[in-house]
């Protein structure tokens, strides 16, 4: 295996100290990303949020800032992921805003229309059925609820093992399998910052 497809394997659930360690890395390396596609976001103070594959839970401050009178779920598969996340939320946690679960996409421990807002930062490549999964997301989205996923945009990759492991890679495959799911009002940015793309999209 080679170093490429290591970090994609550790992408993935993220375990160790190795783990740890790229854990804290995404922290500092996605903050800007996250920043940029939470902009396209029309986010309300009090809204409920969930953040899929939460990772080191630097989107989680963020959203907590951005949700002061609303409450912000993180989840991750990974427990060496919940775990640097508590740890990086641990104020926000102590004051009842954000919580962190130990979980997995495809059967979430939340209740039917739950949340105003979904968020999936660099995650839903390493969804195990993405079919399944948004339909699973679209569950706990509340009707009328958004669903923003940020990624990489593959187009402007050139690795080819990175694109490879990708599930949904141009902007006409998001539009398709988010409306085969049953989202509308699909909106897809991937000019306004060069190598990512962003996706709105929302349940009826
Ligand atoms: C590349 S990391 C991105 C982490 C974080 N969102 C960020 O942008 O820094 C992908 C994350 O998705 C999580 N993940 C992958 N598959 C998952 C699944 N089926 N359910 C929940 N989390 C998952 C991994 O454990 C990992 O923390």
């Amino acid at each position: 295996m080679n170093l490429c497809e290591k970090l994609i394997e550790m992408g993935g659930k993220p375990s160790g100290a190795p783990g740890r360690l790229l854990g804290r890395l995404m922290n500092l390396g996605h903050r800007e990303a996250y920043v940029w596609g939470l902009a396209q976001l029309p986010m309300k103070p009090d809204s409920v949020v969930l953040d899929i594959g939460c990772g080191g839970g630097a989107a989680l401050k963020l959203l907590a800032v951005m949700v002061s009178k609303g409450r912000v779920w993180g989840i991750d598969h990974s427990w060496e992921m919940v775990n640097l996340a508590r740890q990086v939320n641990k104020r926000f946690i102590e004051g009842g805003q954000v919580a962190v679960d130990h979980g997995s996409v495809s059967d979430l421990p939340y209740a039917d229309e739950m949340f105003d807002v979904v968020t999936a930062f660099e995650t839903i490549e390493f969804w195990p059925s993405l079919s399944e999964d948004l339909k699973e997301v679209r569950r706990v989205l509340k009707p009328g609820g958004q669903l923003l996923v940020v990624n990489r945009h593959p187009e402007q990759e050139r690795d080819s093992k990175w694109t490879e492991s990708l599930q949904i890679r141009t902007s006409g495959e998001y539009r398709e399998r988010l409306g085969a799911e049953g989202y509308v009002d699909i909106s897809v940015d991937d000019r306004s910052r060069p190598g990512w793309i962003a996706v709105l999209a929302r349940k009826t």
